[in-house]
């Protein structure tokens, strides 16, 4: 459940406060991209299993495709989009907790209990300098052996993909925070407990997966 007396890192203040409006648009104002989006959930989470945390959960888009095999425990930073989450938290085929805290601190998520570590769209609403952070928190979290996946979106090579991603990149991290070019990848690589596995574009250049382990 939500909790009101957790630890933010600072520097996450404006992005939480912009989530806090955002929430109420949300699934309005991303459902053209979550018509494709909700194609590739099930591909994502339908071999996970055991206990799972899910960072940035959001409005709780992926918790309808986890197996019942799955415990669940989602965090977000942002209270209205817990809100959110929790509706559909209630039809979900798995055991869920989702409680509020920030990917870059969790105080409140113990140590090395979580087989699999989930963010889908977290890392690119995440300032850079932030990363290395959540990347450190993931660490601790994770089991040894314990597995990850990612999505992220990326600036495609294509020209012409590119162009239309410009015009949109204001807007989108106005609204999301998110951004087209953040080092996802480059810091999770940096991490010596982390092991990247696989990583591989679901949707031409841009949709990006990150798969990977801790290092046992
Ligand atoms: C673009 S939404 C993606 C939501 C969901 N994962 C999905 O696939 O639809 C990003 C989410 O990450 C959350 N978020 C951003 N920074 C966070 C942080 N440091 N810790 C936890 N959640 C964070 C936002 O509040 C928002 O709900």
């Amino acid at each position: 459940m939500a909790n009101s007396n957790i630890s933010i890192h600072e520097d996450n203040r404006l992005l939480q406060a912009k989530y806090d409006i955002t929430a109420w648009f949300y699934d309005i104002l991303d459902y053209p991209w979550e018509r494709q989006y909700r194609k590739w959930r099930p591909r994502l989470l339908g071999d996970v299993n055991g206990h799972v945390l899910e960072a940035g959960v959001g409005s709780g888009r992926n918790l309808s495709y986890y197996g019942e095999q799955v415990k669940l425990l989602g965090i977000d930073i942002c209270k209205e989009m817990i809100r959110r989450a929790l509706k559909r938290a209630s039809k979900a085929r798995c055991l869920i907790d989702i409680r509020q805290e920030d990917a870059t601190v969790m105080t409140t998520v113990p140590s090395g209990q979580f087989d699999w570590l989930i963010a889908t769209f977290l890392c690119c609403v995440m300032p850079d300098h932030l990363q290395p952070l959540a990347v450190k928190q993931f660490v601790r979290v994770l089991k040894p052996g314990g597995k990850f996946r990612l999505l992220e979106m990326v600036y495609s090579n294509d020209k012409k993909l590119r162009r239309r991603q410009e015009r949109i990149e204001r807007f989108v991290e106005k609204v999301y925070g998110a951004r087209f070019d953040r080092g996802t990848l480059e810091h999770i690589s940096r991490s010596d407990a982390l092991r990247v596995t696989n990583t591989y574009f679901i949707k031409k250049d841009v949709y990006l997966i990150i798969e990977g382990e801790k290092v046992a």
